[in-house]
């Protein structure tokens, strides 16, 4: 349904010259990585296709083209995992198994860490959240995190014992308000993200374990964003439990993990009960396993969990300098175009995040007179351009930004250049500069191109509204 529209800006041309703000950024002009689908063609709104440039990883990751052709491998082999004698049965078994132990290595797990499958991370933080040690039926302590967390590590936490903390706005302060509240006690929990999905910041992980330990807790880290962007050692940090997706780390299918302490998880409620998560079952009763099994109910998302161990494979075997070099250029360089375009403002949490070192890539921001939707929407229509816009599941941390109504996420990684950027510079010059060359309408809750008349390709349903139906529109924030 049509609720509001928001005309063409009269006299509308494109700019030029915006490309001039690739400057002395001599790296990332190639993608560092090969992914599937690099160079699809988006469709414009005035006709004519360009390169989809793709400012969207964080959100979920295209496919690295060595993973998808390893699917294409293990395709024919793809059978039920565990139960099966057969011979596909047994292969796809053993790269089940193994994409447990390859992921552990990933991650730097302890050799007795579990390595359970999940859905994604959300599903891995709702399985901890069901495995916190209880006593004569109540828990133990409470599980304590922060207001900027994505809603996959809060949520989960509101259905037990919790805590929050409002960030500082340092880091460093941000960590004294934790120890500060670890040291009231109580806590058995510090559930923390690696690097927030909203402004690319990183937290100190290895010191908020150290911290978390020194209270008598434990830590979780929410690496679904991290993940993709450093190396990870949770034996090294000494963190206890942590949590990524598939999908952002350039596996599709659709895997997450938790990776941890068995302790707790051999205890906890088994996350799925059915079949594969028991020793023995009778009519009113029933042992349950231990181990992954014990979570890992029904059948398994085998070329999920697949193709993420040969993502963490090929990440693991990149240069770590060339690759944070690659995502560092993109970053510093479009840090710095958005910083010259008037009205618009870069959003961050914290006043003392290291550039470079202490930021993934990930960049919010916003266009003043504009709605986010409606700055995305003309991006994608008028430009090929793909990002995100709204809340990022935080709804907490946006309205603490004094930004409600939300905001713009460009995010990238292994497969972008430096050129992505400048066409998201290049789009916003000329939107500043002559405003929109098209009609737009809200439609379904989103911005969309009035009349659009673009086909999706034959193989996909072209239904007017399901493809911007978005949730989180509560306008309330
Ligand atoms: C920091 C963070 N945590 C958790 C999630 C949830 O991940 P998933 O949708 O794979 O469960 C996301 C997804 O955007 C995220 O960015």
């Amino acid at each position: 349904m049509t609720t509001a529209t928001f005309p063409a800006t009269p006299g509308f041309q494109p700019a030029d010259g915006a490309s001039d703000l690739a400057g002395s950024f001599a790296l990332a002009g190639r993608p560092l990585s090969a992914v599937t689908g690099a160079e699809i063609q988006a469709p414009l709104i005035q006709g004519g296709h360009v390169r989809y440039a793709n400012l969207d990883y964080g959100a979920s990751a295209p496919a690295l083209t060595v993973v998808s052709a390893y699917l294409n491998e293990i395709l024919p082999f793809y059978a039920s995992v565990h139960r099966g004698a057969g011979y596909a049965s047994q292969i796809s078994t053993s790269v089940y198994e193994n994409a447990r132990s390859i992921v552990r290595d990933f991650v730097g797990g302890r050799a007795d860490d579990s390595v359970i499958f999940t859905r994604n991370t959300t599903d891995s933080l709702n399985l901890l959240a069901g495995c916190l040690p209880v006593s004569d039926g109540r828990h133990t302590g409470e599980v304590l995190y922060l207001d900027i967390e994505h809603h996959a590590n809060l949520l989960p936490w509101q259905t037990v014992p919790h805590r929050s903390v409002v960030a500082a706005p340092t880091l460093a302060g941000t960590v004294e308000r934790l120890r500060e509240e670890l040291a009231h006690g109580g806590v058995s929990l510090l559930a923390v993200t690696g690097a927030s999905n909203v402004t690319g910041e990183i937290l100190p992980i290895r010191a908020l374990a150290a911290l978390a330990h020194e209270y008598g807790a434990r830590i979780v880290v929410d690496a679904a964003q991290l993940a993709p962007h450093r190396r990870i050692d949770i034996a090294a940090d000494d963190v206890d439990y942590l949590a990524f997706s598939g999908h952002k780390l350039y596996a599709p299918f659709g895997a997450g993990v938790l990776v941890g302490r068995p302790d707790w998880l051999d205890a906890g409620t088994p996350h799925l009960a059915g079949g594969g998560a028991v020793r023995d079952a009778r009519l009113d009763n029933v042992s349950w396993a231990t181990g992954p099994a014990r979570h890992e109910g029904g059948s398994p998302n085998v070329l999920g969990a697949a193709a993420l161990a040969r993502a963490t494979q090929v990440i693991a075997a990149l240069d770590e300098e060339q690759w944070h070099a690659h995502e560092n250029a993109i970053r510093s360089f479009l840090v710095e175009g958005l910083a010259r375009i008037e009205g618009v403002a870069v959003h961050q949490i914290f006043t003392d995040t290291e550039p470079g070192a202490g930021t993934i890539g990930v960049v919010n921001f916003s266009v003043e007179g504009y709605d986010a939707g409606l700055v995305a929407a003309y991006l994608s229509a008028e430009h090929g351009i793909g990002l995100r816009d709204g809340r990022f599941c935080a709804h907490p941390l946006l309205r603490r930004l004094g930004l409600p109504a939300g905001s713009l996420r460009a995010s990238f990684g292994l497969g972008s250049r430096l050129e992505d950027a400048q066409r998201l510079l290049a789009g916003l010059q000329e939107l500043r500069q002559n405003g929109l060359g098209w009609d737009y309408v809200v439609d379904a809750g989103r911005w969309v191109p009035a009349n659009d008349a673009r086909k999706y390709p034959h193989w996909a349903p072209n239904t007017p509204g399901t493809a911007g139906a978005a949730p989180c529109t509560d306008g309330t924030a």
